[in-house]
């Protein structure tokens, strides 16, 4: 079996390291890959970033399956266009992937389904957005429309953080389109928590629940970044957290999907809030997360491929998903200056055997040496019987390695 996997993040290389498992895989090929998808077992790095040199790729390689990391691709289709020329391919079609491609759109579906969410109004008209604001209970959140890398939520604590706020986003354009429209949302406050899915569109089967921790710094301070850590399970997804995100979040998406006649064979991902309200949806992506599949995938004892397969088949209703005992830390290491600005091409030098396992992100392996060429340059996953034996060895293994300017959290997990 030939597997294809698209992206270059450490997300890429937890994905190429789960599907190497399945031994009727020979080849796993990512595109374009990392210094550490390379050294993967039955892994080749190919060097192509284009979705029509994607598709003509997998025919011509015979690609039996093929796994898209980034929403990007996703939101532009590719899954519509493998599937026309009957490739297998894990995602939403173009339609679905609206639900992350789209906050309003989503916003509008979460109502319509009655799925528990924020309150919230869309604006189109800056003078309105501004109006609307003078009015509001702060903090309050507005969200551009449009896909923004991670960038486009500010959580404002007044009027003048907000109005600044609907000035980037619809006059200045800063996201290029994306924040021409936007969602200005209830604030929540509790806990998050990201439950990776997969569905056919028949059913929606829950991964363990895991914790971002997005801000830069200890205590959750400082600018939002793709994601400094994650842990799995989720100490604060109890039975009682769980049975309200099933019963008022995930049951009514799923009749959602169907009613809107999605094709929706992929992950989805739900960003819930734990509030003393209940349980609320943030989000929805319509892929893995980052770095939370560095947490969730290596506790999975299903095979991953047989899943996957399942999914894209409609046939996940027979699949039961089998889970590992324990908890898993990713510990993401990050360069100096990230999410600003930061300089590359420092050498990654490795001291010791690892206990647990290296997930290299923004990071190239050419003639056997691991250099720095990105912002969140690697993760180690550290697993254990319980949370605090996870990180013990996340940050055992993080003082194994070493890079000039490399920085991380010391709180992830805590
Ligand atoms: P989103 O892309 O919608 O998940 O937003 C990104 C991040 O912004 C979330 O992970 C939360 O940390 C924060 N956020 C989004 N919506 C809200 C909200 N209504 N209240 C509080 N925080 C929010
Ligand atoms: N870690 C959050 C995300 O992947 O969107």
């Amino acid at each position: 079996m030939k597997v294809l996997i698209i992206g270059s993040g450490g997300r890429e290389h937890a994905l190429v390291s789960k599907v190497a498992e399945n031994s009727n895989v020979d080849v796993v090929y990512c595109a374009p890959g990392n210094g550490g998808t390379s050294r993967e077992n039955k892994c080749t790095n190919i060097n192509i970033t284009k979705m029509d040199e994607l598709l003509k790729f997998a025919i011509t390689n015979k690609i039996d399956i093929t796994i898209v990391g980034s929403e990007e691709w996703l939101v532009q289709g590719i899954v519509d266009k493998f599937n026309e020329k009957g490739l297998k391919i894990l995602g939403p079609s173009e339609k679905a992937a609206r639900l992350e491609g789209s906050k309003s759109y989503s916003k509008e579906f979460m109502k319509k389904y009655d799925i528990k969410t924020a309150a919230y109004e869309v604006f189109e008209d800056e003078n309105k957005a501004v109006e609307y604001l003078k009015n509001c209970e702060y903090p309050i959140v507005i969200k551009a429309d449009g896909l923004a890398a991670g960038k486009g939520v500010i959580i404002c604590n007044d009027f003048t953080e907000a109005s600044k706020s609907i000035n980037d986003f619809m006059i200045l354009d800063i996201f290029k389109g994306s924040g021409k429209k936007i969602v200005i949302e209830e604030f929540l406050e509790g806990v998050e928590a990201s439950i990776l899915s997969i569905t056919d569109g028949k059913v929606i089967i829950p991964f363990v629940s895991s914790k971002d921790h997005k801000q830069i710094f200890d205590g959750g301070i400082g600018p939002n970044t793709g994601g400094m850590g994650a842990i799995a399970p989720n100490p604060y997804c109890t039975k009682q957290v769980l049975d309200e995100f099933y019963n008022n979040i995930l049951t009514p998406t799923l009749k959602g999907i169907q009613e809107e006649k999605m094709d929706y064979r992929g992950i989805i991902f739900f960003g819930i809030m734990i509030t003393k309200k209940g349980v609320y949806l943030l989000e929805y992506n319509v892929r893995f997360g980052d770095p939370e599949t560095q947490a969730v995938l290596p506790l999975m004892k299903s095979d991953f491929i047989e899943l996957v397969e399942s999914a894209i088949d409609g046939k996940l209703g027979n699949f039961n998903v089998e889970w590992k005992q324990g908890y898993s830390c990713c510990l993401i290491a990050s360069s100096k200056g990230y999410p600003g600005s930061y300089s590359t091409g420092f050498e990654i030098s490795e001291s010791g055997k690892l206990e647990g396992k290296l997930f290299l992100a923004g990071a190239t392996g050419d003639n056997g040496i691991m250099r720095t060429n990105g912002g969140r340059v690697l993760g180690v996953t550290g697993f254990g019987g319980t949370l605090d034996k996870a990180r013990e060895i996340a940050y055992a293994d993080m003082k194994k390695i070493n890079f000039s300017g490399m920085y991380y959290r010391t709180d992830i997990g805590k």
